[in-house]
């Protein structure tokens, strides 16, 4: 099944407690936590502490996605506030191969992401030892944005390179992910959906989940 993971970028921020318990009940996989740090993206949003809160309201996996520079800094900070994947940027300032090592000792999922405009060779070096790659279909930094459709020949390219050196790789996309932006993306080859705006604007976003989750498996 593909997996779905809402991003709680576009939940109500004065009620995330209550928003992260929708989510789990809607039937979504992991939720997305967008942390961002005005500097390697123009807007900020939470960090750590917020997490931690969070984390009281429900058991669902978190997956943290860090758009900050050098985020080596702060990966114990993102583990002991309860996250259960860390998903940092190879654009990213600092020693990006630290950072992974730093996420994999603490016994947690780890992930690599890339922007619409980086060509798949700049995350090759670190795809060996990720469990999850992160494709952008969107310039990150805002929620709302259209699918950016030439991103979907590098899912693709993911999909093969990981279908032939590592197997269990689940490629996730991210930005302007909708019913049939998510479908193409899953036929290329993605196995984990991000969205946002697409699933906070329903009032129950089970039904959509569950239809995305029947999407998959397409691993090639
Ligand atoms: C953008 C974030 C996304 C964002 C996606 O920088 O990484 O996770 O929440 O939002 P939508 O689904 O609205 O494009
Ligand atoms: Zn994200």
């Amino acid at each position: 099944m593909t997996k779905v993971s809402p991003s709680m970028l576009s939940a109500d921020f004065s009620r995330l407690g209550e928003e992260l318990v929708r989510v789990e009940k809607a039937g979504a996989d992991w939720a997305h936590l967008d942390v961002m740090d005005g500097m390697f993206v123009p807007n900020i949003t939470f960090g750590a502490p917020v997490i931690k809160a969070m984390r009281k309201y429900s058991d669902i996996p978190f997956d943290a996605h860090l758009m900050i520079q050098d985020p080596a800094r702060y990966i114990d900070d993102f583990a002991a506030a309860g996250c259960d994947s860390i998903t940092v940027h190879c654009e990213a300032t600092g020693d990006i191969h630290n950072a992974m090592a730093r996420i994999e000792r603490r016994g947690l999922k780890v992930g690599i992401s890339l922007n619409p405009e980086t060509p798949m060779d700049d995350i090759l070096p670190f795809l060996e030892d990720a469990d999850i790659a992160l494709v952008m279909t969107v310039h990150p930094g805002f929620g709302g944005q259209s699918f950016i459709e030439d991103c979907v020949p590098k899912i693709s390219a993911i999909r093969e390179w990981a279908n032939r050196n590592n197997p269990s790789l689940e490629i996730s996309v991210d930005g302007g992910i909708n019913t049939t932006t998510g479908k193409t993306c899953v036929s290329a080859g993605a196995s984990v959906l991000v969205a946002g705006s697409s699933l906070f604007r329903l009032d129950d976003m089970g039904p959509t989940i569950s239809e995305w989750k029947a999407f998959g498996p397409n691993r090639g």
